[in-house]
């Protein structure tokens, strides 16, 4: 994202996005699916109302804005918890359109009034930063959508390319040494606050899933009883597992049918699975004779480039994310089976590293040294206390032009309407590697 066309197009491209999952009925979009998720119309006006701090009001609150204070209140994300939202004076659907509308047209003037020449990285900055917000809350939606029961609102989605036998279960080694973790502004200027600064750091020799776990493994866990044996599982993990009852991923029917978007179909076997939370990745992992990365070896696997002594800006190299390299943007609305992207390797072979499914770590959200807060201070500091856990490579709902080896989502090791599935990782001895 640079350059002032590019970032206009971006915009459009984001809202337009954002149109298409609110292109139902009032009161559909009044409606709270489940109370993890926000109803649809919290989220469009939340998108404007940010929109409008952080480029018509300099990321100031306390400049009026075009909301009165009490109306603007309702979009505060940290004072309203999703589960009560439905019940708040929203606005309605009609004068949030109108919103976002106004707010778009003069943050528009605003990029229009921008120097094209880089001279102003801040501003270009907050332009890029509302361009990942709305598309994170695109796929906060379709969360939210995929867990609303009824006749389905979207159809079953866009093909996506076959996958290639032969490499689901398998792993590619990582050799030991020192690698570049994270990155600066020079080279990532749209990079997040979390992503920053990069250091380098010594990672010992490890192994990685060349894809992530499947379906049809995450079957044969099942056949074997996995989520019947407290020996896989953490202490937490299995409180929880009891607690919640979990049986399967989250959607799978015990007809070996799964329920997606509305649609009931299939479990595809050879698809990544996803919906499971991090106890049930990591009683997997057990349960496999692996573990789950780090984030930091996540990171190396998917960009360092060991021959050139660098990171790759993608782990297939320089260019920009294609269909022939990722499933990103969501209009798949599913994973792409494994080894559909032979061609989006890392320099170490491990495939499909971007998009498809968010992938736990077993790293808790910790600031890298020497982090500096962004001028949305609260994006990152408030989840610094180690109660989440890093997921890395963004799934198929992700924006691709919003995704890098570098992003950090996090969450509740419980949660898992989230798009999150299992890549898994094992230690090598230096003397095997
Ligand atoms: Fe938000």
């Amino acid at each position: 994202m640079t350059g002032r066309e590019q970032l206009a197009r971006e915009l459009t491209a984001a809202r337009d996005r954002t149109l298409r999952l609110v292109d139902f009925d009032d009161a559909e979009l009044g409606r709270q699916y489940h109370p993890l998720m926000s109803p649809l119309v919290w989220d469009l006006a939340h998108i404007g109302q940010q929109e409008e701090l952080w480029l018509l009001r300099d990321g100031n609150p306390d400049r009026p804005g075009m909301l009165a204070p009490e109306v603007e209140r309702l979009y505060d994300a940290f004072v309203h918890p999703r589960a009560g939202r439905a019940d708040l004076p929203l606005l309605p659907p009609t004068d949030a359109r109108a919103y976002c509308r106004t707010v778009r047209d003069k943050a528009l003037d605003v990029l229009d009034a921008l120097p094209d020449d880089g001279s102003d990285p801040g501003a270009a900055f907050n332009f890029g930063l509302v361009i990942s917000h709305e598309n994170q809350h695109d796929e906060t939606m379709l969360q939210a959508l995929n867990l609303r029961v009824g006749a389905p609102l979207l159809d079953a989605g866009a093909p996506l390319p076959a996958g290639r036998a032969g490499v689901a279960g398998t792993s590619v080694l990582v050799p030991g040494g020192a690698f570049v973790l994270g990155v600066d502004a020079a080279t990532e200027p749209h990079s997040l606050d979390n992503e920053r600064p990069a250091h380098v750091v010594d990672v010992p020799s490890f192994r990685i899933g060349r894809v992530p776990v499947t379906n049809g493994e995450w079957q044969q866990f099942l056949d074997d009883g996995g989520y019947d044996e407290p020996r896989w599982w953490s202490r937490a993990g299995w409180a929880h597992r009891v607690q919640a009852g979990l049986r399967a991923p989250q959607f799978w029917n015990p007809d070996g049918t799964r329920i997606r978007f509305g649609h009931v179909e299939a479990i595809p076997a050879d698809e990544p699975v996803q919906h499971v939370t991090y106890f049930e990745a990591e009683a997997y992992a057990a349960w496999a004779g692996a573990r789950l990365p780090t984030e930091v070896e996540w990171e190396k696997a998917c960009a360092w480039d060991p021959a050139l002594g660098a990171r790759r800006r993608y782990p297939w190299g320089a260019s920009e994310p294609t269909a022939h390299l990722a499933n990103l943007g969501g209009d798949a609305l599913r994973p792409a089976p494994v080894g559909a992207y032979p061609a989006g390797a890392s320099a170490y072979g491990a495939e499909q590293m971007l998009g498809d499914v968010w992938e736990w770590t077993t790293s808790p959200l910790r600031a890298w040294p020497g982090f500096t807060p962004m001028i949305y201070e609260r994006y990152s500091q408030p989840f610094f206390d180690g109660d989440y856990k890093v997921l890395r490579g963004g799934s198929w709902a992700v924006a691709a032009n919003i995704l890098r080896p570098s992003f950090r989502n996090w969450d509740h090791p419980i949660r898992r309407q989230i798009f999150a599935g299992v890549r898994l990782a094992w230690s090598v001895e230096e003397g095997q590697a």
